[in-house]
């Protein structure tokens, strides 16, 4: 890559699979020596939750596997963004369709379903909040399996 590629990751809350989703993604890009190429963050389109830490169970989640997200911080999606990312991943489908009916017509980033984007399929990571220790898990093992497939596809320059 000949300059920095900019990917936000975008779930409802901020709190739960779009940190988690920074965090693993910045771990592996890091891994794999193509952090200095990309530009990442996350964002909420619900508002619940702005300026607060990632959910607890999210950050020990991550922790389990390596990677500190408590640093963190939910923020919301705004207009500027369609201007100043390459990418937005969106976490499940839902998010996707609220993410497109927000775009300006005149900004050109690529909105795409984070799962999709990686080549993992037409799948959405399921919401974990209201859910217990093994949805959080199972929201991980998707995250983690996507960030291999992001790295995989930016390494290519499939992007
Ligand atoms: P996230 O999870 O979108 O993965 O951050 C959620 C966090 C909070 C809520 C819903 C989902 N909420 O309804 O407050």
């Amino acid at each position: 890559m000949t300059r920095t590629y900019s990917i936000l990751i975008v779930c409802l809350g901020n709190i739960c699979r779009s940190p988690t989703a920074e965090g693993v993604l910045r771990a592996r890009l890091a891994e794999a020596g193509l952090l200095p190429a990309v530009h990442l963050d996350s964002a909420a389109t619900g508002d619940s939750h702005i300026g607060s830490a990632p959910d607890p169970r999210a950050i020990d989640c991550a922790l389990r596997h390596g990677v500190d997200i408590s640093g963190l911080r939910a923020r919301r999606l705004v207009y500027d963004d369609f201007e100043n990312f390459d990418l937005l991943l969106c976490a499940d489908r839902t998010i996707l369709h609220e993410t497109r009916i927000r775009k300006p017509r005149t900004a050109h980033v690529d909105v795409a379903l984070m799962l999709d984007w990686a080549g993992i399929g037409n799948k959405d990571i399921p919401d974990p909040y209201y859910g217990g220790a093994r949805d959080f898990d199972r929201a991980f093992k998707l995250i983690d399996a996507a960030a291999a497939g992001i790295v995989a596809r930016l390494h290519e320059g499939r992007h």
